[in-house]
């Protein structure tokens, strides 16, 4: 069993942890390394850009601890196994994975080309992918018997049909991961591997700069709290979910999204 902690200094440390963050070159996954770095961490990132998981090594540098790169593609089921082996190795385990890497599209399924090749894309990335990582990471977890945390970026798409934008194959996916978390949690807790969800909602990242102004302020009326989130914010869950503080918390889908799921 994970022992429950005796007292707040530390509850959220993640000193001499290292954790494992698809897609942590940018957005929301190099807020979450970030988020881990500042608590202790050790951080490895799975991605395919490499100039920009450069830059966020870079970035990350100054914590003072053990980061790098790998090269993966998390839809190739064959890649992941090969390059989890290497990060493995050269961190020695993880005791953190976060599965953050995904995909978006924006349009109606009739709208679709003949191969569906949108739906296929994003299931594949963010379901899968998921998938993938949390086999070739949970059984090592597993192997290692050290326990673990695994967290799934979700999104609040996994409940709500947006009305902004058509987006099936990225809400059933989403829908699927939150799912898949039940699912593991209830697998992997006699390993002592919590798993849980975050769920966020609109989030200043690079693509929301995208957002036409008139939807962007009709999304912010919308949100009780009345401002998209901060990076940081979810980088703030995620640390939470991983930290001893988070002992007993499993199979949870915590939604981070201003209240936006409520109102819209
Ligand atoms: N931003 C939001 O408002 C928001 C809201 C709710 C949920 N989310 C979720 O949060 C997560 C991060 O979103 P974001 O806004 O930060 O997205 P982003 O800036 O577009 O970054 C996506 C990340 O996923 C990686 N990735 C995509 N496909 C991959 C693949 N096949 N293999 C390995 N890595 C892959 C990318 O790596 P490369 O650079 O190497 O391609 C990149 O690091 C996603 O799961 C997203 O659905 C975001």
């Amino acid at each position: 069993m994970i022992p429950s902690i005796t007292s707040m200094k530390d509850a959220f440390s993640l000193k001499g942890k290292n954790a494992l963050i698809t897609g942590g070159n940018r957005g929301l996954g190099l807020a979450i390394a970030k988020a881990f770095a500042e608590q202790g961490a050790n951080v490895a990132i799975f991605c395919r850009d490499a100039k920009k998981a450069a830059e966020a090594i870079d970035e990350l540098k100054p914590f003072g601890g053990k980061y790098e790169s790998f090269s993966c593609n998390v839809v190739d089921l064959q890649n992941v196994r090969e390059v989890v082996a290497k990060a493995w190795d050269a961190f020695g385990g993880f005791q953190i994975l976060v599965n953050n890497a995904g995909v978006t599209c924006v349009s109606e399924l009739l709208d679709m080309d003949e191969e569906l090749s949108d739906w296929y894309r994003v299931l594949n990335t963010d379901l899968n992918g998921t998938v993938h990582m949390t086999y070739e990471v949970g059984k090592r977890m597993r192997d290692a018997g050290k326990g673990g945390s695994i967290v799934n970026i979700a999104s609040n798409a996994a409940f709500i049909v947006n009305k902004t934008q058509a987006m099936s194959p990225y809400s059933c996916s989403k829908a699927a991961v939150v799912h898949f978390t039940h699912c593991m949690a209830c697998e992997l807790g006699k390993y002592n591997i919590r798993v849980n969800a975050i769920c966020p909602g609109f989030t200043n990242t690079d693509l929301s700069q995208f957002i036409p102004k008139d939807m962007f302020d009709y999304i912010n009326n919308q949100m009780p709290l009345g401002r998209f989130g901060e990076p940081i914010e979810v980088g703030a869950l995620a640390v939470y979910f991983a930290s001893p503080a988070a002992a007993q918390v499993t199979g949870t889908a915590q939604v981070i999204d201003g209240g936006y799921i409520l109102s819209c």
